[in-house]
């Protein structure tokens, strides 16, 4: 039987997680899931019948609606998309409907690569592999504003900076799945990394955990 490779990625926003998940991805030529979307698809069609954000009861409504299939990640990046999944993401009820869509999604014959913010600690307890991948709150938001500048927009590095501070107190403050590195993750701080760089150590952890795994 060919072995089920199954790739957890933990991080905070910004951390440049989601890039190495797609590289990793494609790499080991697994199917990728960026969890946060489907957080942001639950905050966007709250948003869009002006539902307030605190509404469980519609919010869990939306959370069964979300199709993986269809996540749409180019509507779904918006900035104010991405703070409000945030506050979506709070609610217990919500995330138990996404769990069991991101779970299936795991359970792939030859495995996934899923980032998000509890993907080592809950969605997948038992991935091979768990990486926990952080940068130091300003180098975060100097990446923000250098993206945004790349596409003519203009940024302000305190405000972004305040924005990144905020939405990790959020999200490693909730009192359901926050924030943190499962015990047996491995962290990569990616502070003084290029992309590449990530990449290769990324490589290097999966690919000795699979070896140890192997020769057992
Ligand atoms: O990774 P992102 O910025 O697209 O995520 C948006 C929000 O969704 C994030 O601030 C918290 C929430 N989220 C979560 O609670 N659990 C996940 N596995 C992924 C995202």
């Amino acid at each position: 039987m060919p072995s089920t490779l199954t790739i957890a990625i933990d991080g905070p926003a910004g951390a440049g997680k989601g890039t190495l998940a797609r590289r990793l991805a494609d790499y080991y030529h697994l199917p990728h899931l960026d969890t946060g979307l489907t957080y942001r698809a639950v905050a966007q069609m709250l948003l869009a019948k002006g539902w307030p954000l605190g509404d469980a009861p519609h919010a869990v409504e939306a959370a069964q609606m979300v199709d993986l299939g269809r996540l749409d990640k180019a509507t779904l990046s918006a900035h104010a998309v991405g703070e409000a999944a945030s506050k979506v993401a709070v609610i217990a009820e919500v995330r138990k409907v996404l769990v069991d869509k991101q779970r299936a999604f795991a359970r792939q014959p030859g495995g996934a690569v899923l980032d998000g913010r509890d993907i080592g600690t809950v969605v997948c307890p038992d991935a091979a592999v768990k990486l926990y991948v952080t940068a130091s709150a300003e180098v975060r938001a100097r990446r923000r504003l250098a993206e945004i500048e790349a596409k003519d927009g203009t940024g302000d590095f305190a405000t972004i900076l305040a924005d990144i501070l905020r939405r990790d107190e959020r999200d490693m403050g909730r009192a359901d799945s926050p924030l943190k590195p499962a015990a047996d993750a491995h962290l990569l701080d990616t502070s003084e990394m290029s992309i590449e760089a990530a990449f290769l150590a990324a490589r290097a952890i999966v690919d000795d955990a699979m070896a140890k795994r192997d020769a057992i």
